[in-house]
């Protein structure tokens, strides 16, 4: 929990970040995070989408911990496709955190949720460039991408100045992702992995579970495990603290037969 990752820009990335995707506002945002603090986590993953910056800030600043020692990223929403509504939008991002700088900011998806799959091009460059802007003055210390495809990629790389630092997709064992992996792998760009442990629905998994016994871990551990041996950083969710804890250690080995055993497993959801 307390190694990094050193992103393009030399910016260090804690190996296991905090995600707070489907938590909500209030008490149990700000509980989650202030446990996730206090048991480690250096790194924490929020988005304007996920309506809880204002508990995750504020449990980040009642935290006691000093501002720089925590990295924490958030997301431009997914429909915002202009400068000027980006720039607006990290406004009020730091409003909500109330900070005066973010660790990493992504464009959340390349196109606005309600029409997945549409191509924004131009949008994408546009916020993009705002980015840029915000990084070049020093008010974010990195700046990336989510759910983004080669072809986004590219798209952002031809017509940008800075290529992204991150991308951050959804990872975790049976999911492909080797083409946008290799892609982000041969431009520099760093994978985060959300979802790691398949929004929950991995841990049944007959052979994930046969491989935690061998290994005397639980489920979630093998698929944490997993993504870090791939090189990404996972991002596990939870509300409880003993698998907020549970979810940091993962200081064992999968084998090279193993992970390949890993590799060939097929989601069946
Ligand atoms: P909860 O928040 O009630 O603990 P992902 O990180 O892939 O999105 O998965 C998050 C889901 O997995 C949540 O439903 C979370 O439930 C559950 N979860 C997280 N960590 C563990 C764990 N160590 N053991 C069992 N379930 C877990």
């Amino acid at each position: 929990i307390n190694e990094y990752y050193t992103l393009s820009n030399g910016v260090k990335l804690p190996k296991i970040g905090f995600g707070t995707w489907q938590i909500k506002d209030g008490d149990e945002a700000y509980e989650s995070v202030m446990m996730a603090l206090k048991n480690g986590y250096r790194h924490i993953d929020t988005a304007e989408g996920y309506q809880n910056e204002a508990s995750v800030g504020k449990a980040i600043r009642d935290s006691g911990i000093p501002r720089h020692e925590i990295f924490v990223t958030s997301k431009l929403e997914s429909h915002i496709k202009s400068y000027e509504g980006a720039i607006e939008a990290f406004n009020k991002t730091m409003q909500a955190l109330e900070f005066d700088y973010l660790d990493l900011f992504l464009i959340h998806a390349p196109w606005p949720w309600s029409e997945i799959g549409k191509e924004c091009h131009e949008g994408n460059v546009a916020a993009y460039k705002a980015m840029e802007k915000l990084y070049k003055e020093g008010k974010i210390r990195a700046i990336g991408i989510s759910n983004f495809s080669p072809v986004d990629i590219d798209n952002i790389i031809n017509h940008c100045e800075i290529v992204p630092h991150v991308n951050q997709i959804a990872y975790y064992i049976g999911l492909d992702q080797k083409a946008t992996i290799d892609h982000c792998n041969k431009h520099n760009i760093f994978v985060e992995a959300y979802s790691p442990l398949g929004t929950g629905r991995l841990l049944n998994h007959p052979t994930i579970n046969e491989i935690a016994d061998k290994y005397d871990v639980s489920a979630a551990q093998i698929c944490i495990r997993y993504c870090l041996q791939k090189g990404t950083a996972p991002l596990p969710k939870s509300t409880h603290e003993g698998r907020i804890i549970m979810n940091t250690q993962v200081d064992f080995e999968i084998s090279s037969e193993d992970m390949l055993i890993l590799d060939s497993v097929k989601k069946d959801f």
